[in-house]
C-alpha cells in the first residue's frame, strides 16, 4: 500500500443517518480522489441509540449516490477493524470531516491509533462547509426524534426514510 499514489479514499462513519455535512465531505473528497469508499460501520467507537441498522444506513447512502454507484462512490459495509478494511481495498486513506476544534480530540486519537496498528495509514481530515459546523447525526436522531424539524439537516431521501421510521 502506499499512500502517495492512491487514487481511492475511505470515509467511514456511524452514518445515522447520513447528513448534509457528510455529504458535503462526500463532495469535497471526490474532489480530490477518483473513488471513495463510503464505510459503514457495524461497530462504532460511540454506539449510541440507533435510529437506522448498518444495512438499512447503507442502503439509503447508496440510494443518494445512486449516479455514482460503481463508479466514483462506492458504499461498503464492514465490521472489525477500520485499517482491516483499509488493507483489504488498498486503499491506505482514511477521510474525516473535522467540524470544530471540539472534534479534534477524539479524531486525533483515532488517528493515531490507527497509524500505530497499521503504519502506512494516513488520515486527512477536510472541513465541510461552514453552515454545517453544528451539524451531527445524534443531534439530527435527537431532534427528529423529539418531533423538530430537520429538513434543513438532511437530503429529502432521509427525511422521507425518518419519518417512516418515526
Ligand atoms: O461516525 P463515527 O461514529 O464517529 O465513526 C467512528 C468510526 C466508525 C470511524 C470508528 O468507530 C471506527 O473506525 N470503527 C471501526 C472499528 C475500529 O477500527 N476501531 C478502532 C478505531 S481507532
Amino acid at each position: 500500500m502506499s499512500t502517495t499514489t492512491s487514487k481511492s479514499v475511505i470515509y467511514p462513519g456511524s452514518f445515522d443517518p447520513i447528513t448534509n455535512g457528510h455529504e458535503n465531505v462526500i463532495e469535497r473528497s471526490l474532489d480530490l480522489f477518483e473513488k471513495v469508499f463510503v464505510a459503514v460501520a457495524k461497530t462504532s467507537s460511540h454506539d449510541k441509540q440507533s435510529l437506522f441498522n448498518p444495512e438499512e444506513r447503507a442502503e439509503i447512502i447508496r440510494e443518494l449516490f445512486l449516479g455514482q454507484e460503481g463508479e466514483r462512490v462506492q458504499v461498503i459495509l464492514f465490521d472489525g477493524l477500520l485499517v482491516d478494511l483499509a488493507k483489504e481495498l488498498q486503499t491506505p486513506v482514511i477521510i474525516r470531516g473535522l467540524r470544530a476544534v471540539s472534534d479534534f480530540e477524539y479524531e486525533f486519537q483515532m488517528a493515531q491509533m490507527n497509524r500505530q496498528l497499521e503504519s502506512e495509514i494516513e488520515t486527512i481530515f477536510l472541513a465541510p462547509d461552514q453552515q454545517y459546523s453544528f451539524l451531527s447525526s445524534t443531534l439530527v436522531r435527537e431532534v427528529a426524534t423529539l418531533g423538530g424539524d430537520v429538513s434543513d439537516f438532511v437530503s429529502p431521501l432521509v427525511l422521507k426514510k425518518m419519518s417512516e421510521r418515526l
